[in-house]
């Protein structure tokens, strides 16, 4: 039996900068971090970010959310990415995007995001403002679990930045950044350890790494890939699979007899005008 300790496997989801992606990685790089950095998603194809895990040779993906009519088919496009890559944690690092319960039921618990105030305090954007505006004696950031309701869920750990008289949002901004680079991979720590009884559970009954199927999307390590359309299917992580498409064929089912009801009334009015 091998002693080495399972890694988590994670995605980093990044929108822009990834200032703090790029934190988590180079913590990765210990021997002793509970996770191992195994695909990063952009929805921004020009996320300066993706440079960065490129050069890094992480395996990258852009599912641009604008090539998609509805947050529904953007998430199961993001599900059909993580699929064969078995993801246990998602870590969010910037990532402007709400997710809808369809993505968040799929890795409940496995979630996490990083908030640039004291949540609950100042939850949304342009929090170091707000915060000089109420007068506030600290701003500060959080990590804390991903949930339906925007940064509502529970704190994994926080720490405080001190608001001194000459700072502004800016100043603020870059304060708070050097504390998150810290806290992220710290929080991280955290998760692995409440997670570590249940994945080792998952994996003795797993696939191996090695068995895992390449996605159709991929082409090589290190590159980028742009995922338009891909469908969801039964690779690796069969829980998240199951419930989309679950889900799926509950929005056609719903679909299928709103139109039905709408046909029936229409044939039933046009019986009774001839009637009449
Ligand atoms: C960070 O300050 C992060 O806390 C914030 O965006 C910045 C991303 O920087 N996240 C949010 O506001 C989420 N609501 P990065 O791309 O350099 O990591």
């Amino acid at each position: 039996m091998s002693d080495t300790p399972h890694k988590l496997r994670t995605a980093i989801f990044i929108s822009g900068r990834g200032s703090n992606m790029k934190a988590i990685v180079e913590a990765a790089r210990s021997p002793d971090f509970p996770a191992s950095i195994d695909l990063i998603v952009s929805n921004n194809p020009d996320a300066e970010g993706l440079k960065f895990a490129k050069l890094n040779n992480i395996p990258t993906y852009v599912v641009p959310h604008g090539n998609y009519e509805t947050r529904e088919d953007f998430e199961t496009a993001l599900l059909g990415v993580l699929a064969p890559y078995e993801i246990e944690l998602i870590c969010l690092a910037g990532f402007m995007r709400l997710l809808t319960p369809l993505f968040i039921s799929a890795y409940a618990g496995r979630i996490i995001n990083i908030h640039p105030s004291l949540l609950p305090l100042y939850k949304g954007t342009n929090t170091h403002q707000r915060a000089l505006d109420a007068g506030e004696a600290y701003t500060g950031c959080s990590v804390h679990y991903v949930i339906p309701e925007m940064d509502a869920g529970d704190v994994i750990l926080q720490e405080k930045v001190v608001i001194e008289d000459n700072d502004t949002a800016d100043t603020l901004a870059t304060k708070t950044l050097a504390v998150e680079h810290k806290l992220y991979p710290a929080a991280i720590r955290i998760v692995a350890d409440h997670l570590s009884q249940y994945t080792h559970e998952e994996t003795s009954n797993a696939e191996t790494t090695a068995q895992l199927k390449k996605h159709p999307f991929e082409k090589s390590h290190g590159g980028s890939h742009m995922a338009n359309a891909p469908e969801t299917k039964s690779h690796g992580n069969i829980k998240d699979t199951e419930i989309v498409n679950s889900w799926m064929m509950w929005v056609r089912f719903t679909t299928v007899m709103k139109y039905s009801v709408i046909i029936i009334a229409a044939i039933l009015i046009l019986m009774a005008l001839v009637w009449l």
